[in-house]
């Protein structure tokens, strides 16, 4: 049979025998493309321990593959026909060994050039079985397929469900307004939620995400790629929402990110692991093909391959898992990170990161960019704020696994990984008084397991600056470690999240407060909060950021300020039982945000000049400064945030520590062969 259409969505449902999905997942992508040409193409598996009713089903699960194609295509009858064949083009293609289809096989055929339907929006609910079939003879068949299927993903979450074009399954509710932040006085936080209510971003009706800046008075020209919903940005906003009760943005914003994370990505023919979350998306009105009055809506993910400098979003990954607790945490609803799908979210994104490579610390390697730091800096190797993100990602993940029998190396890799890494940054990230001191006391070229100065690293590294800046009372992370490189300069939101996540010890996290409150006026001053310190100037930045005319010295990402640093001031500051601190820091930022037009970021030594390049009605400024409000009001709700020191693995350092009175690791302790 022929049709004109351009785009199908098939949702499919199995009971394999073994775990492997995403071959199954992939030969249902390859056969159904086969025969005529693909322009776009998703695929997304997933595995539903409640699928069928009992526990020793666990494998169950099912999937969805949307394909676009070019128009007026021929759809291969022999694979392709809304009763039958897709159940044996998969027995087919699993071999066997994996595929019994178990339930509804739906297959919605899109007729778009049927001109009696005119598609503003593509995105269509699967219980509305008009114009999806292609034809009355298939009417029943689809109708008790989309019941089945609806009965069947309904359940997980005991809420009724829609799915969409693009195979994502979204409860009914989410039209949802946010309408409860119209303004209710002249408050700062009042200005502050109306403007996030205005920068959410709708897909198919449902809010996904807030856009990275909304500035009214901007032409679009100006906006670069802020005009996307950016995942790290998108953490306050969504705790924000989470804080105050509305739960379906952040739901919908962890679903459909998740859909984007199998998305074919490639930059120049090389793609990145399939965990990659991407760093930002962009809802776009794209016209149907062949049809003038048509349009639909589309989810355009960019994961670095489009960003300036075409750097990694390795963080990404890291913080939806982290927000994905905190939505389970802060909501009590479970059923999202219970889902199959969602599991094998996670589980990517830990491959990904657990991959075996040429590293030899338990530290995650990356490239310069990476993270909120999305440009040149010299934070390439092993930077604090990914270690503390990922750190913070594995205690997260851990408890939201599902226990099974696929997942024990995993979790075995994790739980050393864990142990690892902590041991790691704790020893030898740390730098205080004394530690400093014995630095500078370092002998070098040491060649022995018993090696004080492991790294090799030169005493003249310490840079004066920091001889005088180290307060007596107080320590940080430094900001990386490679062979013979430590970088000393001081990040606020690697050490922040240290805090947060147990990274840093209880000992470790107080001086981190103490060395803040010491040097106020360098990490504070007039707007909360330096994004490291001190600046690179001159020679050095030159080389470092190759003379970047962004990040000159205090500017943007080389000492600049950044408000939405402001939340996880107060997380770190509430878990340590220090709110004050925050407190103080929210009546700083309070002063100006507004009146400044909530900025992205701030210039000078002091954060004197409203950034030079800055956006205003920056988000996550709004944002941030929302979740330190919230916080501070509301002191408990920060458990759901941060991560508790684990037991066990402080008792692991301790045993290892107790192991050698020196301090100095044996090579036996760990059975991983991390150096540590
Ligand atoms: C800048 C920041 C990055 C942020 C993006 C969108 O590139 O460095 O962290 O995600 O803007 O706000």
């Amino acid at each position: 049979m022929t049709y004109a259409s351009t785009c199908i969505t098939i949702t499919f449902f199995f009971l394999p025998q073994s775990s492997r999905s995403y071959l199954f997942d992939g030969a249902v992508s390859t056969r159904c493309t086969k025969g005529y040409e693909v322009v776009r193409r998703r695929v997304r598996a997933f595995y539903s321990p409640r699928f069928l009713h009992s526990s020793s089903n666990r494998r169950a699960g099912g999937g969805s593959v949307v394909v676009r194609l070019r128009r007026n295509s021929a759809l291969p009858s022999p694979y392709i026909s809304p009763t039958t064949t897709w159940a044996e083009i998969v027995r087919h293609q699993a071999s066997g060994s994996c595929a019994q289809i178990i339930a509804g096989l739906l297959l919605l055929v899109r007729n778009i050039n049927d001109q009696s339907r005119s598609l503003k929006c593509q995105c269509q609910r699967v219980d509305d079985a008009d114009g999806m079939t292609s034809g009355d003879a298939n009417r029943t068949w689809f109708t008790e397929s989309v019941s089945q299927a609806n009965q069947i993903l309904g359940d997980l979450n005991g809420q009724k469900v829609i799915s969409f074009e693009n195979g994502s399954v979204m409860p009914n509710n989410e039209a949802s307004n946010h309408s409860s932040y119209k303004t209710r006085g002249n408050s700062i936080e009042d200005e502050a939620w109306r403007l996030l209510q205005d920068s959410v971003v709708y897909y198919c009706g449902s809010p996904v995400g807030t856009i990275a800046a909304k500035d009214p008075s901007d032409s679009s020209s100006n906006c670069l790629n802020y005009d996307q919903v950016f995942i790290r940005d998108f953490i306050p906003s969504g705790m924000a929402f989470l804080l105050k009760g509305e739960y379906d943005i952040v739901r919908n914003f962890i679903l459909h990110t998740l859909q984007l994370q199998s998305w074919e990505k490639t930059m120049d023919c090389h793609s990145p692991g399939q965990g990659l979350m991407p760093a930002s998306f962009k809802v776009r009105t794209v016209p149907l093909d062949g049809d003038d009055s048509a349009t639909e809506e589309v989810l355009d993910p960019d994961f670095g391959e489009a960003a300036i400098g075409r750097v990694a979003p390795v963080d990404s990954g890291l913080w939806w898992i982290i927000l994905l607790r905190a939505y389970g945490k802060c909501s009590g609803d479970l059923s999202v990170q219970e889902r199959i799908d969602v599991q094998t979210g996670i589980k990517m994104i830990l491959k990904l990161c657990l991959a075996d490579g040429f590293d030899m610390f338990p530290t995650l390697l990356v490239t310069d960019g990476s993270c909120m730091i999305d440009r040149r800096m010299g934070i390439h190797g092993h930077p604090l704020e990914i270690q503390a993100l990922f750190y913070s990602a594995l205690l997260s993940a851990r408890e939201m696994l599902a226990p099974e029998d696929g997942s024990a190396d995993l979790i075995r890799a994790l739980n050393n990984r864990l142990i690892a890494l902590s041991f790691h940054t704790q020893e030898y990230y740390w730098v205080d008084k004394r530690k400093l001191n014995e630095i500078y006391r370092y002998k070098q070229e040491e060649y022995s397991y018993d090696a004080v100065n492991k790294f090799n690293i030169y005493p003249d590294q310490i840079s004066p600056w920091l001889v005088e800046w180290m307060p007596d009372k107080g320590g940080y992370f430094i900001g990386n470690l490679q062979p013979a490189h430590m970088d000393f300069r001081f990040f606020s939101l690697g050490n922040l999240w240290s805090v947060v996540s147990s990274l840093a010890t209880t000992h470790q996290s107080h001086a981190i407060l103490d060395l803040i409150e010491a040097k106020w006026s360098d990490l504070v001053a007039d707007m909360p909060l330096k994004i490291c310190y001190p600046a690179l100037e001159g020679q050095e930045w030159r080389i470092i950021t190759g003379s970047d005319p962004k990040n000159t010295p205090w500017s943007y990402h080389n000492g600049g300020s950044w408000p939405t640093l402001l939340w996880q001031l107060a997380v770190a500051c509430i878990k340590m039982n220090r709110p004050e601190i925050a407190a103080k820091a929210i009546d700083v930022a309070e002063r100006r945000l507004a009146t400044d037009k909530w900025p992205e970021y701030y210039d000078t030594k002091r954060a004197r000049f409203i950034g030079k390049q800055a956006h205003l009605y920056q988000t996550w400024s709004i944002a941030g400064f929302l979740v330190a409000k919230l916080l501070i009001e509301k002191p408990d709700a920060a458990r759901n945030i941060w991560n508790d020191e684990d037991a066990e693995i402080v008792n692991a350092l301790n045993i290892m520590a107790d192991s050698n009175p020196r301090r100095k690791r044996g090579r036996k302790v760990l059975k991983k062969t991390y150096i540590v």
